[in-house]
């Protein structure tokens, strides 16, 4: 299937490594202009330097913390100073830690709502004009399973996670008066970086696969490309009639009703 991409420009956030890096690389194969970022300078490099293996569309790394406003708002800029336009936001960029409730301070509560929520939540009011301007565009949030499944030891990232699945419905109430396309995904345990590092910290002297395999039906946890898959056809027009909804990813490892 064609998705069409070609000549699309996306902003990746969180695209040096994970979900993000594989999303910027599948979009970048499918033709679109790309531009990345993230903190750390290294691993931006090393994205760019895959995706443009490719040689179909193009990629900008830029450096920025998106918790903070000032940097954000010079991630849409500089995308359009060098792209010309945005056609696609994927809101990618965040992460929150476990722990228990009554250990978890104000200050580590508002940390990583700043960067999980607010971030999102900053970036899609920053390139919402733009795409009102162009009269079309789609934001991709993605958020988390552990919005849906509430637990007392991930209690940060879960209610979180929960406000970006009523957020991401409700900007695409109002996106739909401009021609712009809201979605969120749901992933799952998706190997990266990040959960393997919450797997061997689970892990306690077992074996690691054994406790990856254990965390969905299907016997696996999911690879940064098979969410990569579906953001890059949620972004694509041939998804044009998904708007508001918010899509899981998980093997299976959500048993309840919704999502
Ligand atoms: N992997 C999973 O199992 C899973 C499950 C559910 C939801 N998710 C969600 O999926 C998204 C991606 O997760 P992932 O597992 O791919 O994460 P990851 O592998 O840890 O990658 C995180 C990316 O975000 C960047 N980042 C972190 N803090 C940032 C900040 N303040 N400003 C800008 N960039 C920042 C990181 O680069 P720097 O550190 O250099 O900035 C990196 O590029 C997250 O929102 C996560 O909550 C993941």
């Amino acid at each position: 299937m064609d998705l069409e991409l070609g000549g699309k420009v996306a902003i990746v956030t969180g695209g040096s490594k994970g979900i993000g890096r594989a999303t910027a690389i599948r979009l970048v194969e499918e033709g679109a202009s790309v531009m990345v970022c993230a903190r750390g300078k290294e691993a931006l490099d090393e994205t760019a330097a895959l995706a443009r293996k490719s040689e179909t569309g193009r990629i900008e790394a830029i450096q920025a913390d998106l918790g903070k406003i000032e940097d954000l708002r010079r991630v849409a800029a500089r995308c359009v100073e060098q792209f010309g336009r945005i056609d696609i936001l994927v809101n990618n960029a965040g992460s929150a830690r476990p722990g228990e409730f009554q250990k978890l301070t104000d200050d580590e509560w508002l940390e990583d709502w700043n960067l999980k929520f607010f971030g999102y939540v900053r970036l899609a009011r920053e390139v919402l004009p733009q795409m009102q301007q162009q009269r079309r565009g789609v934001i991709v949030n993605v958020i988390g399973t552990g919005g849906l499944i509430p637990s007392g030891g991930y209690m940060i990232g879960g209610s979180a996670n929960a406000a970006l699945n009523h957020f991401t419905k409700a900007l695409a109430n109002e996106g739909s008066k401009h021609g712009v396309r809201v979605v969120g995904v749901n992933p799952g345990p998706i190997l990266t970086e990040r959960l393997r590092l919450f797997a061997e910290r689970g892990a306690r002297g077992r074996d690691l696969n054994e406790v990856l395999g254990k965390m969905t039906p299907l016997g696996r946890v999911g690879q940064p490309e098979e969410v990569a898959d579906l953001i890059a056809f949620l972004a694509s027009d041939r998804a044009a009639f998904i708007h508001g909804a918010n899509i899981t990813i998980d093997g299976g490892a959500n048993p309840g009703l919704i999502g």
